[in-house]
């Protein structure tokens, strides 16, 4: 580089650090959306032509690759290692006498730490005096793609370490994951497309829009760190001084002093694997001493010091009885093999799934065929293969029923969708049991106490056939304390638990009634749109006007598709479904979060900010925008209501002009955001 072209790089790279420290860290950009981009496609240019350009000068290394359109490479400030595989307790003893011959050592118990090894995707987060910089994908060790914005989205990660005073530089690495529960409720919603939680969170984290990656249920733990000096003399003690800066570790996190210490909790994990609520295919050991760590070093891109220890996924060979049928809560059919009962690995498994029927087609799989089924541990037996046998007539290729199995509706086969379903959403017993089972769930109402077993006892006792009579179960005491395994006792704390959920906020309610397409997120969507609890009780009283304003509201709220909205109004239209919700309120407290929009010049308004607020942040702005009912969008078209333009303004002004929106300026603004 000539010297006057390194002065204009680093002018440049000088300007962007300043401005992205402006819109990320300050909210207070000075220069519009355009001009910023121009200043990027400019520092391209530069990069393309000097390549030894080092990561520690480039800005879009530090942020989030706010302009580019694909995930910018990241070179790992130390390697990103990967791990040796030991399968038997042999390849343990051997792994540890090579540890114990490469440092001389007496003692043969040398101690280790052990923490399951998460099925997830690892990433490194780079730490600089304690904020989060970079978050970037292992890649091949040595370079990973810069994911920062998304991983930005995950709440369990800070993006300000808790410490007085923080490393200048820290890696830490760990597992993104999301658990098993999770990724079912993800694939209910996302009609079927991840093969499995770690297929669901590599497609929920590489995504360009930040947006979906924020919508999914990430979770994160760390299980190691990159170079760090000052760091604890084990690997224990530092991990759970990360700990007390925030950063999440395992809950299983332990020590180990000798060989029979560490297989007996390999034993023990192993046990204990389907209660663990993510996947886990083994554990991971690692020297304590994090001195014999370094000493050690590493061959390759693996550790001498550390090794995984996988669990066996078992397979045995038994045959179908026959094919049942499933209905869950969204009428989804699935097919269930129903087998010859086996002991797979200690544990007698007699059903195994069958996920959809592209899979029974796929692997030809019949009624009183021999197979191969497979239990991995922590997840529900599957068919791996069939064993053919010439000699033996083989069943009928097993098709979708017309009917549903337990309420005879029709059933749809929508070619978009893997799933078939049953077309009874509100008559069939099993979609209706399925709707009881999600209202107490964790996610839902969370009453203790009350769960599948009981709600299926419940409903085949007519005790609770709607939401409601979970909330009238006094009534049969009589009945309930008679019945087996049940006393006064149990039956008085159920009768607590059940009223200490009487008080529901209205978007609790919402997605806890369990409509299709209406998750947490659109529940809060649509229950913003009920001005009060009141109005509430007059949609399910089916008051059209009320109705029709509703509908009105959600057809132009942005975030809730028509798939929702359709799903939304299918429910309120039918009279059965009107009846349970009006008794349900009869019974609870419904209340509306105190962020309750007031009315406001700007509610129902779409508004756009542009340009330098001098009297408050973006952040605050925003914020502010949204109390007062407006929604606040990031880009400009006929449907924006109004641009807010402060200092600076650029293409978007332009653009207003140009549309004919109407342009505030800070002065306005500010006169009614004090409204
Ligand atoms: S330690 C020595 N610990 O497994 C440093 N890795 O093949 C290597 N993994 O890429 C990582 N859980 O993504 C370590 N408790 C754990 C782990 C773990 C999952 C992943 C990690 C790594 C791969 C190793």
């Amino acid at each position: 580089m000539t010297s006057n072209q390194e002065k204009k790089t680093k002018d440049i790279i000088d300007k962007i650090n300043y401005h992205n420290d402006l819109y990320y860290n300050k909210d207070k950009p000075e220069i519009s959306d355009a001009e910023y981009d121009r200043l990027i496609a400019e520092f391209k240019k530069i990069q393309k032509n000097f390549p030894s350009l080092s990561d520690d000068d480039n800005p879009l290394m530090i942020i989030g690759g706010k302009s580019s359109d694909e995930f910018t490479k990241f070179n790992h400030p130390t390697r990103m290692l990967s791990l040796d595989n030991a399968m038997t307790k042999e390849d343990i003893e051997n792994f540890i006498k090579k540890i114990i011959r490469f440092l001389s050592l007496k003692d043969i118990n040398i101690p280790f730490s052990i923490e399951p090894k998460i099925d997830g995707l690892s990433v490194n987060l780079v730490y600089e005096n304690g904020q989060l910089t970079v978050a970037a994908t292992r890649g091949d060790g040595l370079n990973g793609e810069i994911i920062t914005s998304n991983v930005s989205t995950i709440k369990e990660i800070p993006q300000k370490l808790k410490v007085k005073s923080p490393p200048k530089k820290l890696e830490i690495r760990g597992e993104i994951f999301i658990t098993k529960k999770d990724f079912l409720d993800l694939n209910e919603r996302s009609k079927n497309q991840f093969a499995n939680p770690r297929n669901a969170a590599a497609g929920s984290l590489r995504q360009l829009d930040v947006k979906i990656t924020a919508s999914r249920p990430l979770k994160f733990i760390a299980h190691g760190f990159g170079i760090y000096d000052e760091g604890k003399k084990t690997y224990y003690d530092q991990m759970k001084e990360f700990k007390t800066w925030g950063i999440p570790i395992s809950p299983y996190l332990k020590v180990a002093n000798d060989i029979d210490d560490l297989l007996n909790n390999y034993n023990y994990i192993n046990d204990k694997r389907s209660e663990i609520p993510y996947d886990i295919d083994g554990l991971v050991y690692k020297v304590n001493d994090t001195l014999y760590q370094s000493r050690l070093g590493t061959v390759g891109k693996t550790p001498r010091w550390a090794i995984a220890h996988k669990f066996a996924s078992e397979t045995a060979k038994t045959s179908i009885k026959k094919i049942d049928i499933q209905i869950g809560r969204t009428g989804s059919v699935t097919p269930v093999a129903r087998l010859e009962s086996i002991n797979i690995g200690g544990v007698l498994v007699s059903n195994a799934t069958l996920h959809n029927f592209e899979e029974i087609e796929k692997k030809d799989i019949r009624e009183g065929d021999t197979v191969v089924i497979e239990r991995a541990g922590d997840v529900i037996p599957h068919i791996l293969n069939v064993v053919l046998d010439k000699n033996k007539k083989r069943s009928k290729l097993f098709k979708p029923p017309k009917n549903c199995p337990v309420c005879g509706s029709s059933i749809i086969i929508d070619p978009d969708e893997v799933v078939v379903r049953c077309s009874g959403t509100y008559i069939c017993e099993a979609q209706i049991v399925g709707r009881l089972k999600h209202f107490v769930s964790r996610s839902a109402l969370d009453i203790e106490g009350l769960g599948d077993k009981q709600i299926n006892l419940f409903y085949n006792k007519k005790i609770i056939k709607n939401y409601g009579d979970i909330f009238k179960l006094e009534k049969n005491r009589i009945q309930i304390v008679n019945m087996e395994g049940w006393g006064e006792l149990s039956f008085k704390n159920l009768v607590e638990a059940i009223n200490d959920k009487r008080k529901i906020e209205l978007s609790k309610f919402i997605y806890s009634i369990g409509i299709r397409f209406i998750g947490e997120k659109n529940a809060q969507i649509i229950a913003q749109a009920f001005k009060s609890t009141d109005i509430f009780t007059r949609f399910y009283n089916n008051d059209q006007d009320v109705k029709k304003d509703i509908f009105n509201i959600l057809e132009n709220t942005d975030g809730l598709g028509p798939k929702a909205i359709e799903s939304f109004k299918e429910y309120s239209d039918y009279k059965d479904n009107r009846n349970q919700i009006l008794s349900l309120i009869e019974e609870v407290n419904l209340v509306i979060s105190s962020l309750k929009i007031v009315k406001s010049p700007i509610t129902g308004k779409k508004i756009i900010f542009t340009g330098t607020l001098n009297s408050m942040s973006r952040a605050e702005a925003k914020s502010m925008a949204e109390k007062l009912g407006a929604k606040v969008v990031s880009s400009i078209n006929k449907s924006t209501d109004i641009l807010i333009a402060g200092e600076k303004s650029g293409s978007k002004l332009k653009k207003a002009n140009e549309l004919g929106i109407e342009i505030m300026n800070e002065e306005s603004w500010r006169k009614l955001s004090l409204l």
